[in-house]
């Protein structure tokens, strides 16, 4: 594993510390809200401020963007930083949450990790490298038919107040799977297809510090990554992740 890849997992462990020492605190934790629908916590916050002079401390060349910081310095290459991804989940005191960290270089993933503390799982990827969770390398399922298949999704369309939303598109897809999850991490949805737990993810209106890294720990366990039209490449308005057998089965009801 190269030293990126050391030194960023020891900054993410660290980070994720700090999350747990607010996560085993929660009656003193303040949580506002950026829309009635969006919460951030001080915990959200003090994760980023560490990654953020952690990170730029160690890696001077590489810029930032972290969601509640915005970005700074060089964003052609630049750490995409999401520093707790669940922070609903993460408020209720509930397990599914993570911190997602991605080195973007000329806007491709070079490296990427998902730390989720409170089940103390680590996934992380190197680009053209292969993906590892807590040190072993993962890959997608072997699930070949729809209607077998267990998939994952969110509703960020929802805390948007879409009408052109995921209701009716879960419905259908629904109807013709054996399982359906919505865990409530975007970050760790992606990692659970490479890890095989789940067959396909699928959301629409994310960000990119939403998936930059659990895409290309996705793709490096060896799902295929498109849009809803099923164009490759990493599009957080519309992300659709599969383990490759159930693509052309599931595309046409997206
Ligand atoms: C949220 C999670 C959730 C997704 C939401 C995102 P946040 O991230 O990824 O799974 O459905 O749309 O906003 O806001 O907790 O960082
Ligand atoms: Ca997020
Ligand atoms: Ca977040």
């Amino acid at each position: 594993m190269t030293d990126l890849l050391v030194n960023l997992e020891h900054a993410v462990r660290t980070a994720g510390a700090i999350a747990m020492a607010h996560f085993n605190d929660l009656k003193n934790l303040t949580v506002s809200k950026k829309n009635p629908r969006d919460f951030v916590t001080a915990a959200d916050v003090a994760v980023e401020a560490f990654l953020k002079h952690a990170l730029t401390e160690k890696y001077p060349q590489y810029g930032f963007w972290g969601e509640e910081s915005g970005q700074s310095a060089n964003q052609n290459a630049r750490w995409v930083v999401d520093p707790i991804d669940g922070t609903h989940s993460f408020a209720r005191g509930q397990y599914f949450w993570s911190i997602s960290v991605a080195l973007e270089i000329d806007q491709e993933m070079k490296v990427g990790a998902v730390y989720a503390p409170a089940l103390d799982d680590y996934y992380c990827a190197e680009q053209d490298k292969g993906a590892w969770k807590n040190g072993q390398a993962i890959s997608v399922s072997s699930e070949s038919q729809l209607a077998d298949a267990m998939v994952a999704t969110g509703f960020a369309c929802l805390r948007a107040y879409l009408t052109n939303n995921n209701l009716e598109r879960f419905a259908r897809i629904a109807q013709l799977t054996t399982g359906q999850r919505r865990f409530g991490s975007a970050a760790m949805d992606l990692c659970l297809v490479a890890d095989g737990q789940v067959d396909a993810f699928w959301e629409q209106e994310l960000n990119l510090y939403d998936v930059a890294a659990g895409a290309l720990i996705a793709k490096e366990a060896g799902a295929t990554v498109t849009d809803f039209q099923g164009n490759p490449g990493i599009f957080p308005k519309q992300i659709l992740a599969t383990n490759g057998k159930i693509f052309e089965q599931i595309l046409p009801l997206m």
